[in-house]
């Protein structure tokens, strides 16, 4: 079952836009549930993501551009659907973007949110829940900006929040291919603290890692519960 696809009800063809893709992963997903006919655009500010998402993907005729989601060089109303996944949380003004994302989305348009949770996750869940926030940790002390995961009923509250209508919420998992890198990326914790040797922080952030490690090896890793929120304009 097209999770996605299921979510958008009477989707028109049309462009369909995946903002922060990274490589490209939802906007595939994307792809697969817009109907034929459509275009599917993803867009990042980071250069590098862009590129390597067209490497991976361009032949299946999507197009990746380098752009900041907070200003966007779209017209207004262009798309039929616009979409955030997993990006929420690395933006420190959501808001700015959320309203990028309404301003270029046509009337009766779809946008899509979807953003991993952190409670009410099993063992192995929280263990993804911990690296990830060690990894958010790690980002910020390099310059980065990321936030630890929201609560579910946190994200709901954000969504409530836009002037949507017909709102949907669903859990998903994803499927098992992350788990196997998830646990790669365990593997290297410890040595992705060495980026940060000789600050404050990186004696009790490398116990973290190696503790993060063991619960790894005790309970296993897998991804945390994802919840795709959908609304019309
Ligand atoms: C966790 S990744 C996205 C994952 C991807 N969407 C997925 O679901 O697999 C977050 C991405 O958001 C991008 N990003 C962060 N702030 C952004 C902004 N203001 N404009 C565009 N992209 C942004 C980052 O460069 C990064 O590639």
């Amino acid at each position: 079952m097209n999770i996605l696809k299921e979510a958008l009800p009477g989707v028109h063809p049309g462009k369909a836009l995946d903002v922060g893709t990274r490589f490209g992963e939802f906007a595939v997903r994307l792809a697969e549930a817009m109907p034929e006919g459509s275009e599917v655009i993803g867009i990042d500010n980071d250069a590098s993501a862009a590129e390597k998402a067209r490497e991976k993907f361009a032949e299946k005729g999507l197009l990746f551009q380098q752009m900041d989601a907070a200003a966007m060089d779209y017209p207004d109303e262009t798309f039929e659907v616009v979409a955030l996944s997993n990006t929420l949380h690395h933006i420190e003004d959501y808001g700015k973007v959320l309203s990028e994302m309404l301003r270029v989305l046509k009337p009766g348009g779809f946008l899509v949110l979807n953003e991993m949770y952190r409670d009410g996750q099993d063992a192995a869940q929280q263990v993804h829940e911990a690296q990830h926030t060690l990894e958010a940790k790690l980002d910020c002390i390099l310059g980065g900006y990321q936030r630890r995961t929201w609560k579910r009923k946190e994200i709901i509250e954000i969504f409530r929040g836009l002037p949507l209508r017909d709102m949907t919420f669903t859990d998903f998992h994803e499927e098992a291919v992350y788990d196997a890198k998830l646990e790669a990326k365990n593997r290297k914790l410890a040595e992705e603290v060495e980026k940060i040797s000789g600050q404050p922080e990186y004696q009790t952030l490398k116990q973290e890692a190696l503790d993060i490690q063991a619960r790894c090896r005790e309970n296993g890793i897998r991804r945390c519960t994802q919840l795709l929120c959908v609304g019309r304009k």
